[in-house]
């Protein structure tokens, strides 16, 4: 890859919290897997909608309703420009991640699913991707099914072609793991899961700050988006599905906004959309959300990621280095060809957790634990890893200090 062509003094600048100090160290911020910092643009427009425009959307006629409204939709042609959908009424806000796989769980899987079909997932899921699932399966007498990996977390694709058949109704899969960093070959996957009829939705949360996305090309079914792992507020998602299974889905709550007519006898549905967006939703947090995929095109994601695989490689270097003086204190986990700057590992000898207090006590951000895949923890035989994902706004002198500070916790293990 060539040079990015950013400038990161002025990408840091524009994140107001990277520049305090914590337990007397500067704030080195790590742990942009779990949640991305905001710039100033998104607080801005926090600050603004909630002192001018402030109004509940869809309803009234008032001038403060109908700006509302507008800035609303804005946010909606956004992300249909960011994703590429076919159309903006494709993509439904939703609170979470989380919240838009539990939607289609219980949707599409309680109208399309049957006793004897089968799900399949991967190894690599978070405990979103896989508990939604347990749960509609169980009721429906439906069968979860699991893609192996090999030891550096990268799916085995024989495996998946085995798991195949006339029977597979849906393959929901992770596009980059959250714990490990693998990049899926998605592109693959719903190839070969529509060759057997079957739909896919790919959980794109980590996916979506560091690769291209095109939900056309990739011709998913489905598509989760995070607003907050992509510099956006908290309590903002998105749920791409093609238009046409949209419509074939039940409502997934009832409440306002998504009917077209209620008796006390017969309720009938709104339009997509809005069939999926009961009540109020989050209006604030979805208009600040315009301003984040904003920063993030405006930057470009060809930059972001040449940026963020320069930092993977010397913090990967720099580990070398540890191990080649400590005697391998230190063990990467989650090592495939094709990753993102994920990065978790181990210290022979230091539990995880000590290890993340460790680094907090220096102004390191890290996270430890199972990283909700407790599954893919117990294939690693791990009960924990430490991890470190690096954003557009890290650098080589924050990996320095990383560094620096894990030479000195390894002579205490
Ligand atoms: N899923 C988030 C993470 O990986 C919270 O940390």
């Amino acid at each position: 890859m060539n040079q990015p062509n950013i400038d990161i003094d002025s990408i840091r600048k524009q994140f107001p919290i990277l520049h305090q100090q914590v337990n007397g160290k500067p704030l080195v911020y790590l742990d942009n897997a779990a949640t991305t910092q905001k710039p100033q643009s998104v607080i801005d427009a926090l600050t603004k909608y909630y002192s001018v425009d402030n109004a509940n959307i869809h309803r009234a006629a008032h001038t403060l309703a109908a700006r509302s409204t507008e800035y609303f939709e804005d946010t909606r042609k956004t992300i249909q420009q960011f994703i590429n959908a076919r159309e903006a009424e494709e993509c439904i806000f939703t609170k979470g991640v989380t919240e838009s796989i539990n939607l289609v769980a219980q949707t599409w899987g309680r109208k399309f699913l049957s006793a004897g079909d089968e799900v399949v997932i991967t190894a690599l899921e978070h405990h979103s991707n896989i508990v939604p699932w347990q749960i509609i399966c169980e009721e429906k007498g439906a069968i979860l099914k699991v893609i192996p990996i090999n030891d550096a977390g990268e799916l085995l694709m024989d495996e998946y072609e085995k798991l195949l058949s006339a029977k597979t109704k849906l393959v929901a899969c992770v596009w980059v793991s959250n714990a490990l960093g693998t990049i899926n070959p998605v592109k693959v996957i719903i190839e070969k899961a529509h060759a057997v009829g079957a739909v896919v939705l790919l959980d794109g949360a980590q996916a979506c700050s560091h690769l291209e996305v095109d939900v056309q090309a990739l011709n998913c079914d489905f598509l989760t988006v995070s607003s907050h792992k992509l510099y956006g507020p908290t309590g903002v998602g998105v749920l791409y599905g093609k238009r046409a299974l949209l419509e074939a889905m039940p409502p997934y709550q009832g409440g306002g906004e998504m009917i077209k007519e209620v008796t006390f006898t017969h309720t009938t549905y709104n339009e997509i959309p809005y069939k999926f967006e009961a009540g109020t939703p989050n209006i604030g947090d979805v208009i600040a959300f315009k301003y984040a995929l904003d920063f993030v095109s405006g930057i470009g994601k060809y930059n972001i990621a040449t940026h963020e695989n320069d930092l993977l490689n010397y913090f990967s270097k720099g580990i070398q280095l540890i191990n080649q003086s400590t005697n391998q204190s230190i063990t990467l986990i989650g090592t495939a060809q094709q990753k993102i700057s994920v990065q978790s590992f181990t210290i022979n000898g230091m539990h995880h957790f000590d290890a993340g207090m460790m680094l907090d006590a220096k102004g390191i951000a890290v996270r430890t634990g199972h990283h909700c895949t407790q599954p893919l923890m117990q294939r690693l035989g791990l009960d924990g890893t430490i991890r470190v994902s690096f954003s557009v706004y890290n650098t080589r002198e924050e990996i320095d200090i990383l560094l620096y500070a894990l030479t000195k916790l390894l002579r205490l293990s």
